[in-house]
């Protein structure tokens, strides 16, 4: 899960080592034996080929027993080809080595990384905003997550029809456990039930597509309309998380449904480190999406701001980092002398503003407030005060307030060189962030491991401070020995929250235009995105932090061009990076020859990025790309670049105008950039825009060597 614990960082990699510790004892029985993916590509066309009897006759042929029971975990037959299984090392070789099998790898444990928001990203409340309701009503959202808490209000069917005619899917949510025209299927990978008892996957949710709530706020701080990007779009959820992570195993069986229920979007804000495609579930499920005309959302990760720690790779699905809003949430902390120091929290405890004794960092406190650098909340303190290391406002299960590093020290001195100092810790308040949008310091940034040639992420939006539907089972501060509290609706941050916001701008744009590939959408978002400036990341990653910006729904409504792309030129891509046409036949299901001189940077992103091998040496570098008209016939489109602060490059593009003629008409172009030498600590940028008077089509080109790690 990729949103930020609220009250611990470690708890749940800790929980990740002690199960993969505790599991690695290999005996005869089954259940001891570890479960691995065997990933088959395409499911075969034509034929009467039955994918189950074959996964069991490979699985008996390989461990000589007849019965295979306890070996099959599962079986992904509706969308692709592949199965879980437990295995034994020599056996994982050997089917490795069978023909038909693409790769085999262990299943693992990954974790799950307003309101407001919407308006400030000027997709305005009710008819406000241009809307298609008869075909945004037809919308649907797979979100897969923790599951899902059916009677939130964000979730009610009032003044809903039937599901749409194409929904193939189940309401298998266990017991107790209703759907409803809202809220059209659910599906439980963990056989727990698909209710969400965490809170997260009603938070992803809601941010998506839930409904309008009016008066919707964690205990009256953040008050306001919760809602959806598209409000009258369909739910169907995937619970493919517990309170320990997310199987690898059930994501795939996740998306092998998905897909064949006949969701339109699919938001997934689940993730781990960069791996190899042909490893990573979510880039394989993504691509089966991509082929059947499905668009996958995917949170960068919340490893940042350390340089390639971006998890989520592939080009076939959009990958979303985190940013601010125009609100934030401060708690003000006020001492005896009338001082105000502004602290970050969601502090829902209201302490009159009675003033009580500070101390600092001692053990036994009672009724005093407790200033702190290393307890995080202490029982029997009044309040606590920390030092404020990541600067986003978390819930807090006891009166807490995190203050800046510079105001923490001075609070410390102060404590320390005045007798009995008091002073107390206010309820939490909303502000207006002038700032925003700012990446998140937590947002994972790119350079791209796996794919050195391909930007990531693509986009970023808001995913700090996001108030949405939560678990009245959840603990909202994750902390359910101190925080007995129960809500409806809370506040987390994340890329987790980010991605379903892009996911729910994405299922708007479909629904004014049903004939778009998902990488025609992705264009969309990416060209029409609000530029970021260099200063709000550090000079060394910004285009590393937000890819082509931040996203812009009206916009990318009307983008003018699009850079489109089907399977074949995602194969082609595959075939630059030296995957085997054997291994792409039966990735993608139909015959493949790779030629041998596709370059990854030729593929038609709506990004440019290049990795130089050398320092110091002068270079070259085409990149070629083919635009797609989409706006409206007889338009010419005049090319400019934009370079960015400190770049040298020198960027010439060609033909350097477009004469589009007809809606539908696609034209190619190349960029070619040069420069003498690229400084390490500087990545070298610019924008490609594509002009036409009306339409602004700007994608980001980057070129770089080994970014330094700092
Ligand atoms: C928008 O909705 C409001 C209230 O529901 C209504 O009074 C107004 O006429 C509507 N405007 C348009 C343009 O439909
Ligand atoms: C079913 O779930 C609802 C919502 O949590 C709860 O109020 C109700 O008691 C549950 N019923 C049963 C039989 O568990
Ligand atoms: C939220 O705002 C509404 C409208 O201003 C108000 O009626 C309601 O009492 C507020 N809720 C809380 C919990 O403050
Ligand atoms: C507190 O003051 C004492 C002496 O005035 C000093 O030695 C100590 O380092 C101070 N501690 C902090 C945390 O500032
Ligand atoms: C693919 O193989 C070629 C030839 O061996 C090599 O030059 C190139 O760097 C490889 N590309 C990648 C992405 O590994
Ligand atoms: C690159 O060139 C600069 C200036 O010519 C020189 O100072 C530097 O040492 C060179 N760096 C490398 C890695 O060769
Ligand atoms: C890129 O475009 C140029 C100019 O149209 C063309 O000559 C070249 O073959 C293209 N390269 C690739 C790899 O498609
Ligand atoms: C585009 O231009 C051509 C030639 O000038 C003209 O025949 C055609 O009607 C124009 N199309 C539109 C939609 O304006």
């Amino acid at each position: 899960m990729e949103k930020l614990p609220a009250n611990s960082f470690c708890v749940l990699s800790c929980v990740l080592v002690l199960f993969l510790s505790s599991v690695s004892a290999v005996t005869d029985d089954p259940q001891d034996k570890q479960v691995y993916i065997v990933y088959m590509g395409s499911l075969p066309s034509g034929l009467e080929y039955r994918p189950m009897s074959h996964h069991m006759s490979i699985l008996q042929e390989i461990t000589g027993e007849s019965s295979i029971e306890g070996r099959l975990v599962r079986s992904y037959k509706r969308s692709f080809n592949g199965f879980a299984a437990r295995l034994s090392e020599p056996e994982r070789q050997r089917i490795a080595e069978m023909e038909g099998v693409v790769s085999v790898f262990r299943s693992k444990k990954l974790q799950i990384q307003t309101t407001a928001s919407w308006d400030f990203m000027g997709l305005k409340e009710g008819n406000k905003t241009k809307r298609n309701p008869a075909v945004e009503s037809d919308t649907i959202i797979g979100v897969f997550d923790t599951g899902i808490w059916p009677e939130s209000e964000s979730f009610s069917d009032k003044g809903f029809g039937p599901p749409p005619k194409k929904w193939k899917g189940v309401c298998s949510g266990g017991k107790n456990f209703t759907c409803n025209n809202k809220l059209i299927g659910a599906r439980d990978y963990e056989g727990e039930g698909a209710r969400d008892v965490d809170g997260h996957g009603s938070h992803t949710s809601s941010i998506a597509a839930g409904n309008a709530v009016a008066g919707a706020s964690f205990f009256g701080i953040g008050n306001g309309t919760a809602r959806g990007g598209v409000p009258a779009a369909r739910i169907a959820a995937y619970k493919i998380c517990d309170s320990t992570g997310c199987k690898t195993d059930a994501i795939l069986s996740a998306f092998d449904d998905a897909i064949a229920d006949g969701v339109d979007i699919i938001s997934i804000s689940i993730g781990g480190v960069a791996i190899r495609y042909e490893e990573d579930t979510t880039a394989i499920g993504a691509f089966h999406a991509m082929a059947k005309g499905i668009l996958t959302v995917n949170s960068a990760g919340n490893d940042g701001p350390k340089p390639t720690s971006v998890g989520s790779v592939a080009p076939w699905m959009l990958t979303v980092g985190a940013s601010t809003t125009n609100r934030e949430f401060l708690t003000k902390v006020v001492l005896q002398n009338g001082k105000a120091l502004s602290g970050r929290s969601v502090n829902a405890f209201d302490l009159k503003r009675k003033n009580y004794p500070l101390v600092y960092e001692r053990s036994k406190v009672k009724g005093e407030i407790l200033v702190s650098r290393e307890t995080v909340s202490s029982e029997t303190a009044v309040a606590t005060i920390i030092e404020d290391e990541i600067n986003v406002a978390i819930v807090s299960a006891r009166p807490l307030s995190a203050l800046s590093p510079d105001d923490f020290n001075f609070l410390v001195s102060y404590v320390n060189s005045t007798k009995s100092t008091q002073g107390t810790v206010l309820k939490t308040e909303a502000v207006f962030n002038q700032e925003a949008p700012k990446i998140a310091s937590f947002s994972s940034r790119g350079p791209n491991t796996i794919a050195v040639d391909l930007l990531k992420p693509d986009i970023t939006a808001p995913g700090v401070e996001i108030l949405a539907a939560f678990s009245p089972l959840g603990s909202p501060s994750e902390d359910e020995v101190l925080d007995p509290r129960h809500v409806k609706y809370s506040v987390i941050s994340g890329t987790s929250m980010s991605c379903p916001h892009v996911a729910g701008v994405a299922a708007y744009i479909k629904t004014f235009h049903l004939d778009w590939s998902p990488a025609a959408i992705q264009s969309a978002i990416m060209t029409t995105a609000w530029s970021m400036k260099a200063s709000d990341t550090g000079v060394a990653s910004t285009d590393f932090a937000y890819g082509a910006g931040h996203v812009d729904p009206i916009a990318a409504l009307n983008p003018g061009l699009v850079y489109d792309l089907d399977k074949a030129d995602h194969v082609t891509f595959l075939c630059g990076l030296n995957y085997t046409s054997e291994a792409l036949k039966l990735i993608s299901g139909e015959a493949v020859t790779c030629t041998g001189n596709t370059l990854p940077r030729n593929l038609n992103y709506p990004s440019m990025s290049a990795k130089l091998s050398e320092t110091n040496s002068s270079f070259t570098i085409t990149f070629n790309r083919t635009v797609t008209n989409v706006g409206t016939p007889n338009s010419t489109y005049i090319s400019k670049i934009i370079l960015n602060h400190g770049s040298k490059l020198s960027v010439k593009v060609s033909p350097s105008v477009l004469a589009m003629k007809t809606v539908k008409e696609k034209q190619s172009f190349t960029v070619t950039v040069s420069g003498s030498s690229i400084d390490p600590q500087l990545p070298s940028s610019a924008s490609l825009i594509w002009s036409d008077g009306t339409h602004k089509v700007r994608s980001p080109i980057v070129v770089y060597t080994d970014v330094a790690n700092d």
